[in-house]
């Protein structure tokens, strides 16, 4: 398969849509945890210009485990409740950071980082196997529109992996 790079616009539910339609599109046919959620990083990473990391991070017992990614290398566990990641798992719910320095306990991957989004993702029967995680260069990059649109891509990857 060959990549087509599409044009993202500007409008958030028609970029939403063409998100979610370029996750199906390269995770089809596909329920191996590894391959969809590399693909899935890599259309994600494609779609957000000012992005500078977009990975996954998946649970293994008490800690979060460093998954699929675009970016910089990155911590390889994160502990229950700890740094941006493991709060919105702790918490079970999306957590938006405007500014990195702000956010008490945020772990540090790449100094360039200025907000960050973390989407938690749930298995058919609502627990967490994972987050979405996301950095920007840009402060306050990530508005509560993008927090609707990831959580629905998220959905839409856990669709793959869970049916
Ligand atoms: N900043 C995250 C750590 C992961 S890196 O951003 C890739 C956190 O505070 O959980």
């Amino acid at each position: 398969m060959s990549y087509i790079e599409v044009e993202y616009p500007a409008e958030k539910a028609e970029f939403y849509r063409l998100l979610k339609e370029q996750i199906s599109l390269y995770t089809e046919g596909e329920s191996d945890e590894t391959a969809v959620l590399a693909n899935a990083s890599a259309v994600i990473k494609q779609a957000f210009k000012e992005t500078n990391w977009v990975g996954f991070y998946l649970v293994d017992g008490e800690e979060l485990k460093l998954g699929p990614f675009q970016g910089r290398p990155a911590v390889a566990r994160i502990g229950f409740g700890k740094g941006v990641c493991g709060s919105a798992w702790q918490h079970g719910e999306s957590l938006i950071v405007d500014e990195v320095e702000c956010f008490e306990g945020h772990i540090a991957c790449d100094c360039n980082t200025h907000s960050e989004a973390v989407i938690p993702l749930k298995n058919k029967e609502g627990e967490i196997f994972g987050v979405l995680d996301m950095d920007s260069v840009l402060p306050a990059y990530f508005t509560e529109e993008d927090r609707l649109g990831l959580e629905a891509a998220a959905e839409e990857i856990s669709k793959r992996l869970f049916g």
